[in-house]
């Protein structure tokens, strides 16, 4: 089967369970401070989890464009060091809304993996929640029984909290899990180590390829597990790794999904893939790397030195430094696979095709412009490691790299590393606050939970179509800590006003109660920061007014 077929196969079972298909939401997460990507398939569906909007079918299914390149979920060092971590990837997903539980996942997810793609039962082994005292958490064994109905014993294995607890973020849904793995070794490797002793032991060829979730409580602020109205489902299953599965690789990157950028990879610069071990992890990288930016611009979100957008820069420019030592390119060069990958994805993901030019301009303006400091920035550190030959890396030069020749911090890290040394972090990051301190800039933003106060509030009526003022009331509030000030964050029921978007600067406004005016950014359609709310909260079930500036 090619990709292709693969995901299709996969829509196609649920589908065929009644699950309704849906599209992949943005990569770039637009309305959520405690997230900068989605970082997992249920991400789009959290407020029906969280019984916040009223759900508009039972079950779903889909493909869906994730980054873990930040926050809780994070797998940028593996990247391309690897055969199976990725910075962008697809996560094949189904999830009921209160509707099928623990019974019905793990039998549609047998029933596809078994007899759908056929994958042999005894290579298959599945784990789920063992408890854990401190949460005051019981072993899940119902999710054991169901499994026995599918698997020997001894293919079935308890796990702690950190692999068989599934959570978002630090807030937000969770509940115990029950992973997949598979075990692609040889014959003669398995007879030598069971691999029920390998899961999740970081061995290459006995790797996760399902997780499912069984989410039935919300991390609240406090830590503490309050149980969700309903019992739900969400899967997340990584394509692919299925692909390699199905493919009969041992390598994503040898599956049909990254080959073609791969090998335009190595004919741009002169290269055959799998002749030498570093310059085959530069390729990697630089293939996984594009997926990422490509994405994220494709969904509206440029490169630039704040948030998300740093992130973005960031791995551009690890991809480009990677091509630069290891590849000879002191061109830009990604830019030039763009094609390849908006003809390979485009069709799936039409945002790609849409914005095709975009982002091959984007793509290319980045690399030269890191090009230009990147060869002085390259010389000085080895020059540096030249005079200073053991020893951690001064913080305080790792934030000249940074701020004069643009290298973010986890790039000189990487190169630290490359000479078998490390970064005087807390140096370089006591530099950084000196720095933050002078523009206050700090970026981190911390949230609460949210606070009620308009009950099952469903949509925001955005009226900015027709009209430039309107009357609202406060829906919401919840406190969140930006720029090192606290300050509140309401949802409105109506605005006139549109979001930051795209590059495009969000519409400013007056927010009117009484004699009190308040003029501020805003986040989103409805979302508002608001540095001194308490008035308005203690107003609140009175009518306001915004009006668009
Ligand atoms: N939400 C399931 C997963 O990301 O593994």
């Amino acid at each position: 089967m090619n990709s292709q077929e693969i995901r299709k196969a996969f829509l196609d079972f649920f589908q065929s369970k009644s699950h309704h298909i849906v599209s992949s939401s943005s990569i770039v997460v637009k309305n959520d401070p405690t997230l900068l990507f989605t970082n997992a398939g249920m991400n789009q569906f959290k407020d029906i989890f969280l019984g916040n909007v009223e759900k508009p079918y039972n079950r779903a299914a889909d493909t869906q464009k994730c980054l873990r390149v930040s926050g809780k979920h994070n797998d940028l060092e593996e990247v391309g060091h690897d055969t199976y971590h990725h910075t962008m990837f697809e996560m094949l997903g189904n999830w009921s809304f209160g509707d099928y539980f623990k019974k019905e996942a793990i039998a549609y997810a047998w029933e596809l993996l078994t007899e759908v793609y056929k994958i042999d039962k005894n290579i298959l082994y599945v784990t789920y929640f063992g408890g854990d005292e401190k949460e005051n958490l019981a072993a899940d064994e119902e999710a054991h029984q169901y499994w026995k109905q599918y698997c020997e014993e001894s293919h079935i294995l308890p796990g702690n909290k950190h692999d068989n607890f599934w959570e978002m973020g630090e807030i937000g849904p969770c509940g115990a899990c029950s992973e997949i793995h598979i075990d692609l070794r040889s014959d003669e490797e398995k007879q030598q180590i069971c691999g029920a002793d390998l899961v999740n032991k970081d061995n290459p060829l006995v790797i996760e390829i399902w997780n499912l979730v069984f989410m039935e409580f919300n991390r609240k602020a406090d830590k503490t597990l309050e149980p969700l109205k309903e019992k739900n489902i969400d899967t997340g299953m990584g394509f692919e790794r299925l692909c390699m599965v199905l493919q009969g690789k041992k390598s994503n990157y040898d599956t049909d999904v990254f080959q073609p950028l791969i090998q335009n990879i190595a004919t741009l610069s002169n290269n055959v893939y799998g002749e030498d071990a570093k310059k085959d992890i530069a390729m990697r990288v630089c293939a996984d790397h594009l997926r990422a930016v490509s994405f994220a611009i494709a969904d509206g979100l440029m490169p630039s030195n704040n948030k998300a957008g740093y992130v973005i820069r960031r791995i551009l420019r690890r991809a480009v430094r990677y091509g630069y030592t290891f590849l000879a390119f002191n061109e830009p060069f990604m830019y030039a696979l763009v094609d390849t990958l908006v003809e390979q994805m485009g069709e799936q993901f039409p945002e790609l095709q849409k914005n095709h030019g975009l982002i091959v301009k984007v793509i290319k303006e980045e690399e030269s412009a890191f090009l230009k400091t990147l060869a002085g920035g390259i010389q000085k550190f080895d020059k540096y490691i030249k005079d200073n030959p053991i020893g951690k890396i001064n913080g305080g030069f790792a934030f000249e790299l940074f701020d004069t020749y643009g290298f973010p911090i986890d790039l000189t890290c990487l190169m630290a590393k490359e000479q078998g040394r490390e970064v005087d972090m807390e140096a370089f990051e006591e530099n950084l606050k000196r720095q933050k301190e002078r523009s206050k800039n700090a970026a981190t933003i911390k949230a609460g939970d949210w606070v009620e106060i308009v009950e099952n509030f469903k949509d925001e009526n955005f009226v900015g179509y027709d009209e430039y003022e309107c009357q609202c009331h406060i829906v919401r509030y919840r406190q969140v800590e930006t720029k090192g000030q606290a300050l509140f964050q309401i949802v409105l029921d109506a605005t006139p006003m549109y979001a930051e978007m795209g590059g495009q600067v969000g519409d400013q406004g007056v927010l009117i109660n009484g004699e009190e005016k308040h003029v501020k950014k805003l986040m989103r359609l409805t979302i508002l920061n608001v540095e001194v709310v308490v008035e308005y909260i203690l107003y609140y079930g009175k009518k306001m007014k915004i009006i668009m500036l």
